[in-house]
């Protein structure tokens, strides 16, 4: 591919495509180990013995890759292009730009390499060993100097609310990171925690939480905040909406993490404290979705033929979806109910495929042409296929998770009036299997949509050249 004379550039583009092409190659690999282990939950024999394809170490394969190579590239992409834009200055330093482009993936590839071979610390979303977490550190703080040192030269004043999220995003994740990776190595690859027992608990949870409100929300908020305007033509609805929405949800999300261990060993108080927070969650989160719908306003006729548009505002719709079910799911009540069941996996889905995917299509569908010199997708009935393969596959997956989930709960709960038990747990296990048969219908779908994604780019890609923009664009509010 023909790269265009880089001369007089304004913006470093290649690191934006860089990483825009590998989230959705990444896309595209870890969607296809989640529908394996789909299939394996159905089919367990589909391990084929295999140890480093059995379920155990696919599993968190299939979530590393989601969130950390997927999601991952798709933040970094969209934050240095979003933070050059609306500073109007060049990115801080191309060099670390393009380490944290190389770095990145080498932690991925390491993931893919060390999780089936089973090296694990066995703490969730932060499985990987004590020398890959220090890549991770050396990358992100590379990250951190890169963002912040652009918006430290910045050409206007006013810091644009997409930069506050993105900034809060790099900030917390570091913070998360350090806290919850603090191990002492034994070996090579085998470490301990620095924490034990109900504390390891506690700040597993305090980090996997955080994760969830800051790498699989803030950051994304960040890419809202930008592309949704952009596509639609139109300013943010409300930017005071938007301040309130950023402090308000950074401040809630902290103490919300107990949520997750209701029931356990940890005082019950704390527990307590998570689930006041969790329901406070919802007013910030439906701030933002609120403020990202009503940003349409005036506009809403062009969601009947922008399938782009449709991605980005369909993903708050599930944003608004999973942020109010999460807050439900977190009174000790129901979650005595919902825990340990299906209904998590649901839970989580509906804003894994829901929000985080949709808003991440959606805005590298925006990005993607831009980068390549093409007015648009070379597709844009493909976009439209995706969308609906997309969708049609989330609503497949989380229906059948829920009426699951609340199935496992009732049938594990039920007792006879003598005291037993009215159900074994291997008769739930039997009762369940339809409905992960269905889920794995559900992911294909989903999967089917994102191979139609990288065919699409692929083509727009050889059809364009690499471009970069010469001339600032306007900022994306009024
Ligand atoms: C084709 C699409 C996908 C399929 C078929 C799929 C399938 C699965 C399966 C079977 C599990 C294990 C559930 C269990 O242990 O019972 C899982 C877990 C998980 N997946 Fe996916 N997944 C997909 C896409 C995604 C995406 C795009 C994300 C994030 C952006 C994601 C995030 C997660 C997370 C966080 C978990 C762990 C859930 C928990 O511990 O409760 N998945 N997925
Ligand atoms: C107001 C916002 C939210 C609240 C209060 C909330 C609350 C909860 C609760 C109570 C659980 C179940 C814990 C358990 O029983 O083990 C849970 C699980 C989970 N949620 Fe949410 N949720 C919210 C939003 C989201 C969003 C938007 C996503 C994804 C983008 C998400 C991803 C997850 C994940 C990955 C888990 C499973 C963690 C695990 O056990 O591995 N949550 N959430």
């Amino acid at each position: 591919m023909a790269f265009a004379n880089q001369k007089a550039e304004l913006y470093n583009d290649t690191v934006v495509r860089q990483f825009a092409v590998m989230t959705v190659v990444w896309g595209v690999v870890g969607m296809l180990v989640g529908v394996i282990i789909a299939a394996q939950l159905a089919w367990p024999e589909l391990n084929l013995g295999i140890p480093w394809l059995t379920y155990g170490r696919l599993r968190p394969l299939h979530t590393n890759a989601v969130i950390f190579a997927f999601g991952g590239c798709g933040l970094f992409s969209t934050c240095y292009y979003v933070v050059q834009r609306t500073c109007q200055v060049r990115i801080f330093s191309d060099k670390l730009a393009a380490f944290t482009f190389w770095g990145w993936q080498l932690v991925i590839l390491l993931a893919a390499i060390s999780l089936p071979l089973g090296y694990t610390s066995g703490k969730e979303y932060a499985e990987l060993e004590w020398p890959i977490d220090i890549l991770i550190t050396l990358v992100w703080v590379a990250f951190a100097v890169v963002f912040f040192g652009t918006v430290g030269t910045r050409k206007v004043r006013h810091i644009y609310v997409a930069n506050w999220f993105y900034g809060a995003f790099i900030l917390a994740v570091a913070l998360l990171h350090l806290v919850n990776s603090a191990e002492i190595p034994v070996g090579a690859m085998k470490s301990y925690s620095a924490y034990a027992g109900v504390q390891d608990a506690m700040v597993q949870w305090w980090y996997g939480h955080n994760a969830v409100g800051f790498f699989l929300t803030a950051g994304f908020l960040g890419m809202m905040y930008y592309f949704i305007p952009k596509q639609a033509g139109r300013p943010v609805y409300s930017y005071r909406l938007s301040i309130v929405h950023f402090w308000a949800l950074i401040f809630t999300y902290m103490w919300a993490g107990p949520h997750h261990l209701h029931y356990t060993a940890l005082p019950d108080w704390t527990q307590s404290v998570g689930m006041v927070f969790s329901l406070i969650l919802l007013a910030p989160s439906w701030g933002g979705m609120i403020n990202g719908v009503m940003t349409l306003s005036g506009a809403w006729h062009k969601l009947r033929d922008d399938p782009i548009l449709r991605f980005l505002i369909v993903s708050l719709s599930f944003y608004g979806m999973s942020t109010f079910e999460g807050p439900m799911m977190s009174i000790k009540t129901v979650n005595a109910l919902s825990h340990y069941t299906d209904w998590t996996v649901g839970h989580v889905h509906s804003g894994a495929l829901g929000w985080v995917g949709l808003v991440t299509m959606g805005s590298m569908y925006y990005l993607i042409p831009k980068l390549f010199g093409q007015k648009q997708m070379y597709s844009l009935k493909a976009v439209e296929v995706h969308f609906w393969t997309a969708t049609i596959g989330i609503v497949i997956y989380i229906a059948a998770m829920w009426i699951a989930g609340v199935m496992q709960g009732l049938m594990w709960r039920a007792i006879n009036p003598d005291g037993t038990l009215t159900y074994t747990f291997v008769e739930s296990v039997k009762a369940t299997y339809p409905f992960y048969v269905l889920r794995l219908l559900g992911g294909l779908l989903y999967l089917t949509g994102m191979i139609i994604m990288l065919w699409n780019t692929l083509m727009t890609a050889t059809k364009g050249r690499a471009v970069s923009v010469e001339v600032p664009t306007a900022v994306a509010h009024a």
